[in-house]
């Protein structure tokens, strides 16, 4: 670990000089700001509120101490000590930034490489089971297997990943293809690949399904990784990218007790232009309201990305057995299914979990070590 050897300051920062050579500078307010003994010795939280800190405020006196922090005393009487790890770790003026959680994106040549547990392992091997939510966090799409055939397994699942979301289908729904069906959801006719619930707000983060019974051939359970589509449609086409980043469309739901709408575009991005979230629900989406002079070039890049989204390169199909669930992050994985060749019957159960709660827990799984670190 580098040793701080020099401490100075002006009138609006203090300058590091270590032995590694770096030289870093920190603005007074923002050292003031973060000082650690301004914060809950057990939560960490900020326990002085930054608004009330004077602009001005600077050190009367800064000096390393004997096991090489940095103290400061400060002109309102706040004494600060700061380690000088926690100085590397957020020295801004040599780069740090907020980073999010690298992503890995895939195509169809992911179907050998797939994060697969089995029951059994999930639930008695921790590494095991640290190993494939991380592969989930990095890929967005995990796969069980060996799940007994038990209705409400999933919920069980679920739970002890993260917080089950319960909507208006219940905590738990079933998705069926049975023989004369009444309905289209319990035909055998294809899904094609959308997000879930687009017109919820939030929209639901995780959804994992279970193949409770799967006796039908066909039906092979189709995903695609929208982050991926994204990529590829923003280095062909920017325009068209930016089209879907930057056009509100209107995602509606409605039966007799509840009218559900989100207004929102296929890709929402972050500050820096990273996709955070796809939303793409052909059955949910309203009638684009458009400039009309705007109207072509938005179908285009509509086309153009469902285009993608069917491309074989792209899209993994697996068939999926009884016992077996797929977990996908809905803000980012489209799924859908084809069609099936024969009749037999056919079980899903699925269930929501919030992505928050169940990466923190994993995160905090991290802390007790094995697998790659946090
Ligand atoms: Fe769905």
């Amino acid at each position: 670990m580098p040793r701080i050897i020099h401490v100075e300051h002006d009138r609006k920062a203090i300058t590091l000089h270590w032995d590694d050579g770096r030289h870093s500078r920190f603005l007074h307010i923002w050292l003031r700001d973060n000082s650690p003994q301004a914060r809950h010795p057990e939560t960490g939280h900020r326990v002085e509120e930054t608004s009330l800190l004077d602009a001005g405020i600077r050190p009367t006196h800064c000096a390393l101490t004997g096991e090489g922090e940095l103290s400061v005393r400060w002109s309102d009487e706040h004494q600060s000590v700061f380690p000088p790890g926690w100085l590397r770790r957020h020295d801004y003026s040599n780069g740090v930034r907020c980073q999010p959680r690298a992503t890995t994106t895939w195509g169809s040549e992911f179907a050998s490489q797939l994060p697969r547990i089995h029951y059994a392992s999930f639930r008695e091997n921790d590494g095991d089971r640290l190993r494939w939510l991380q592969a989930f966090r990095r890929s967005g799409l995990a796969i069980m297997q060996g799940i007994p055939e038990k209705n409400g397994i999933v919920l069980e699942i679920a739970g002890s990943i993260g917080q089950v979301r319960e909507t208006s289908w219940g905590r738990v729904f079933d998705v069926r293809a049975v023989p004369k069906a009444n309905s289209v959801a319990y035909t055998n006719l294809p899904l094609v690949l959308h997000t879930d619930e687009a017109y919820r707000d939030p929209v639901p983060t995780v959804q994992l399904t279970h193949f409770v019974k799967s006796s039908a051939s066909g039906g092979e359970t189709t995903l695609v990784d929208g982050f991926k589509l994204a990529e590829i449609l923003r280095e062909r086409n920017p325009d068209q990218f930016h089209l879907l980043a930057n056009t509100i469309l209107h995602f509606h739901f409605r039966d007799a007790g509840l009218e559900l709408e989100n207004y929102a575009p296929v890709f929402t991005l972050d500050a820096e232009g990273r996709v955070t979230q796809v939303r793409y629900s052909n059955h949910s989406v309203q009638p684009f309201l458009l400039a009309p002079e705007a109207m072509e070039a938005f179908y285009d890049a509509y086309l153009a990305l469902g285009r993608l989204r069917d491309h074989p390169r792209y899209r993994l199909e697996l068939s999926m057995q009884a016992g077996d669930m797929y977990m996908v992050d809905n803000h980012r994985v489209m799924h859908g299914r084809k069609a099936c060749r024969s009749e037999g019957v056919r079980h899903l159960q699925s269930c929501y979990i919030e992505r928050d709660e169940a990466m923190g827990r994993l995160v905090a799984l991290e802390r007790g070590g094995d697998g790659e670190s946090a």
